[in-house]
């Protein structure tokens, strides 16, 4: 087999990994670290650290340790200018003196100063290059278990076996692609369960993955597992399982020893050394110096010896001076003399891989006797097993180092020092410690440096490692690459029934989650969006336009119930409401922030038409059957979304237009403002709501889904008298603005309460009870920090979306919607501010285009502010 290295042609053997086949062609530098970009090499070969981390076909990141050899690919380094063997940035380790932990806190203290040279961190920073598109291709499945295993070495093995021969229905997850675990490189270890093996592989009700990892363990025994290389036309692919039993397995992996320059190419931990060699036959040095003690010392020299290395010495870890080299290893020096050599082989503690044991709710308690720590109190449908439980060798102590060159953090280049530092500075707990540090918190989520960061924690803090704790371990873990988590790239698309008069209308679509809407209607091949637009406002402020808004979420609530459903999940009153009226509906969650928004028209006593914002639907509908839940209520919802196609008909001729189709009454006194009939349009059966999201005179008019195109056609006959125009989401979005209605999820965010958007009208605080009625009224009695406001810019320019809002040269809030409205002239949008600003005609200043300009306040509509053209 042959892939490409930087362009060249490299051998690989059938098994090989990328780094394999690059060791054995005598790659030796295979990363830069992230802050000094100080050369790596490899270390553990398991997947654990962050040394070998590459490009490959265009995917950045990728550990090439355990990525197998595929025909052709394409391997590139990352984090390296000009090239790996010589990188420019490496000289900022020349500086390491003068970037302490901190170092951005510490020394761009003033704004201008960091805006300086945030552009030229940021380009330094980070880890690979995303590309806009991939070649790579992801997908997801989902699987059912009686028991699921997560190892697949000696122990959890027979563990799966165990579970098959009871009658479960196992599913094994192991990283590697054989069985065998430690058992397939570790010859004193044991021979291989061939036996064990071949009777998993045919025992009933067993499913093996390899190559693939568990990422998390989630609520309800979920596992993530990511697998590699699923079929041919899969890079990876996402696997959510749930089971009912899970086995942790996983082992114990090897960590590295703290010493000066324990990061040069050359110093591999000894798991890593027997992986290359016992795995894909290469031997990783001539002169081997080997840092540990029995057994593993003597195991790995061992080996070594028998593939044709020289083991120089043996060392006690205690006796280690520093490494020797400029950045490869030529040599150690220790307490006992200096030796020449071209590998370092460490034998560094091993900690038993019990993360998801903690995910699942179990603790993770220090061992003095095994200097590790290990599961304790595993909640009843998981257990651990092998060494993840404990079942291993104690380790021996370790010593650490207060060097600046003996790293702790390989990702982020902390060393014992700067641990140190960080803990005189006052960051002595260990999960404060971490933020401060960012130890831990690189690719390989504290597997290398968690164990010696506690240590080095509890040396300098006089507290015992059992007192110092451990940190918090969230998936995922192993990382896990964004393709996969969003899986195929193929999308859902709905369209409405309207879409294809749309598209001769000259439509230029917009995607609205899974939907294709109108954005505008492009009037003739040079018109610009700008002036499609402003004339599409005009037709409704001047005349009369329609616009297509199918996409609403509708659900038919019906039941003698139904009332006291929607009292409960809803902050306003409808059992009150009359029969043929609209109210305007908002939804808040426990904590009194709000969900979502619409309207509820009551159609009988106990039917009731409830519409839902575009993207919340599902959402809206699964929380109305949440609530629902054990109640014993009478309430049947039914989600009729697909089944209606429905139609905004607005401006002061609107009536004009739909006099022509109906003989249902559309005087206001017949048919006011927030009432709603049915009756036939153009002979087809609908729902007419008489509402105003846009200001104007109209009707939001729903009708079967087959008919709705005739119906919008009909409508755009009537209406050409009146030049009637079709308009799309981007002039009702401009229309809506100038009437300061709000978007929920747009103008509000995770965070917003009603009183804080100005919907404190809508909440009913003196129902009995509603879903979050204990929080709003304590945020009705305590004055909000923030208040959503309009304000009106002066001069020109147009703020973007999510634009800061500055006063008094502070950050006072961000702007969520901002258009130019042809009626005011001049730019207006919504901004949050502080309360203390939000005051009619109060001064505060917005960004555009990386200036401030100047911008009036206002608590009122920008139009029509009496709602009286609602009304006509
Ligand atoms: S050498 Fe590949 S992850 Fe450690």
């Amino acid at each position: 087999m042959k892939f490409f290295f930087r362009g060249k042609s490299i051998e690989a053997k059938a098994e090989d990994t990328i780094a394999a086949a690059l060791y054995r062609a005598g790659q030796r530098i295979f990363s830069r670290s992230f802050k000094y970009h100080r050369p790596r090499g490899l270390l553990c070969v398991s997947g654990n650290c962050p040394n070998c981390m590459m490009n490959v076909d265009g995917v950045p990141n990728v550990r090439t340790c355990i990525t197998p050899v595929r025909e052709g690919m394409k391997v590139k380094a990352q984090n390296a200018f000009p090239s790996l063997e010589t990188d420019f940035l490496s000289v900022t380790q020349h500086f390491d003196r003068l970037m302490p932990v901190g170092w951005y806190y510490k020394t761009f203290t003033h704004p201008a100063m960091w805006h300086a040279v945030e552009p030229v961190i940021r380009k330094a920073a980070g880890l690979g290059e995303v590309l806009p598109t991939l070649p790579a291709k992801y997908e997801h499945s989902w699987m059912h278990t009686d028991t699921a295993v997560i190892g697949g070495g000696w122990a959890g093995i027979h563990a799966a076996l165990a579970a098959a021969e009871r009658g479960d229905q196992v599913v094994l997850i192991d990283d590697q692609p054989v069985l065998g675990g430690q058992l397939r490189y570790r010859k004193a270890a044991g021979e291989l369960p061939a036996g064990a093996i071949a009777r998993l592989q045919n025992a009933a009700g067993v499913k093996i993955l390899q190559d693939s990892s568990c990422f998390g363990m989630y609520e309800g025994n979920l596992l993530g597992v990511l697998q590699r290389n699923p079929n041919e036309d899969t890079t990876e692919r996402l696997i959510h399982l749930r089971a009912r039993h899970t086995v942790v397995a996983t082992g114990a992996y090897e960590t590295p020893l703290i010493f000066p320059n324990n990061d040069f190419v050359g110093v591999m931990l000894s798991t890593g050394v027997q992986r290359l060699l016992h795995l894909y036959g290469v031997v990783t040095g001539k002169r081997a110096v080997v840092a540990g003690s029995p057994p593993d010392a003597e195991e790995v020299s061992a080996d070594l010896r028998a593939a044709g290395a020289e083991i120089v010495v043996i060392v006690d870890p205690g006796q280690i001076v520093t490494a020797l080299g400029s950045c490869k290893v030529e040599g150690i020096r220790t307490s006992t003399g200096s030796f020449s050599c071209d590998l370092i082989v460490v034998c560094g503690p091993r900690v038993p891989n019990a993360g998801l044991v903690a995910q699942a709710g179990g603790k993770l308690q220090w061992s003095d006797a095994h200097r590790a720590f290990l599961p304790a109190d595993i909640p009843g449908n998981v257990s651990a097993a092998g060494d993840a439980a404990g079942d291993m060798q104690p380790n021996a102590a370790s010593p650490l180092s207060r060097d600046k060159r003996a790293f702790v953090c390989l990702c982020s280049d902390v060393s014992g020092k700067d641990l140190c530092d960080g803990i005189a500075e006052g960051f002595d707990q260990i999960e404060t410690l971490k933020r401060y540090t960012t130890a831990t918190m690189g690719p390989c989520q504290g597997r290398m440096c968690q164990l010696p960061a506690i240590g080095v924690c509890a040396h300098e803090t006089g507290r015992s490692v059992s007192d110092t704790g451990v940190t918090t371990s969230r998936p995922p873990n192993p990382s896990v690459t964004l393709g996969a988590l969003a899986g195929s790239s193929h999308h859902l698309v709905r369209r409405t029934p309207m879409h294809y008069a749309h598209e001769e209308l000259g439509a230029v679509w917009m995607d609205m989650g899974d939907w294709k809407r109108p954005r505008y209607y492009k009037r003739n091949t040079g018109a610009q969006e700008k002036e499609c637009v402003v004339l599409e406002h005009k037709s409704v402020r001047e005349g009369v336009g329609v616009i297509d808004v199918s996409t609403l979420g509708k659900l038919d609530v019906r039941g003698k119930d139904a009332a006291k459903l929607l009292d409960i999940v809803y902050t306003h009153r409808f059992s009150e409401l009359r029969t043929n009226q609209v109210r305007y509906a908002l939804m808040c969650d426990q904590g009194g922030i709000i969900l979502d928004d619409g309207t509820i028209s009551r159609l009988a006593e106990d039917r009731y038409f409830v519409t839902t914002t575009s993207g919340n639907l599902d959402f809206v509908h699964q929380w109305l059957q949440w609530w629902l839940i054990g109640t014993n209520w009478d309430v049947h919802i039914c989600n009729v979304t697909a089944g209606y196609g429905a139609m905004n008909l607005a401006g002061p001729k609107s009536r004009d237009v739909l006099r022509k189709l109906t003989d249902c009454d559309l005087t206001s006194i017949a048919f006011p403002y927030m009432a709603c009939r049915e009756a036939k349009i153009a002979g087809i059966p609908a729902l007419l709501l008489r509402i105003g999201f846009v200001g104007e005179t109209g009707w939001e008019i729903h009708c079967p889904a087959e008919s709705a195109e005739e119906l919008w056609r009909a409508l755009l006959d009537a209406g050409k008298k009146f030049d009637i125009q079709p308009f799309g989401v981007e002039a009702q979005r401009l229309l809506r603005l100038e009437k300061r209605h709000i978007i929920v999820g747009v103008d509000t965010d995770a965070l917003t309460n009603p009183y804080e958007a100005g919907l404190g009208w809508a909440v009913k605080l003196d129902k009995k009870d509603f879903v979050g009625r204990a929080l709003l009224s304590r945020a009705k009695e305590h004055q909000a920090r923030e208040s959503l406001v309009g304000f009106v810019l002066k001069g020109t320019g147009l703020p973007k979306d999510g634009a800061a809002v500055v006063v008094n040269g502070q950050p006072a809030g961000r702007v969520t919607s901002s258009r130019f409205s042809p009626i005011q002239k001049a730019a207006i949008g919504l901004a949050w501010v502080k309360v203390s600003e939000a005051r009619e005609g109060t001064l505060i200043y917005v960004r555009v285009d990386e200036k401030l300009a100047p911008a009036s306040v206002t608590m009122r509509p920008f139009y029509d502010p009496e709602g009286l053209r609602l009304r006509q």
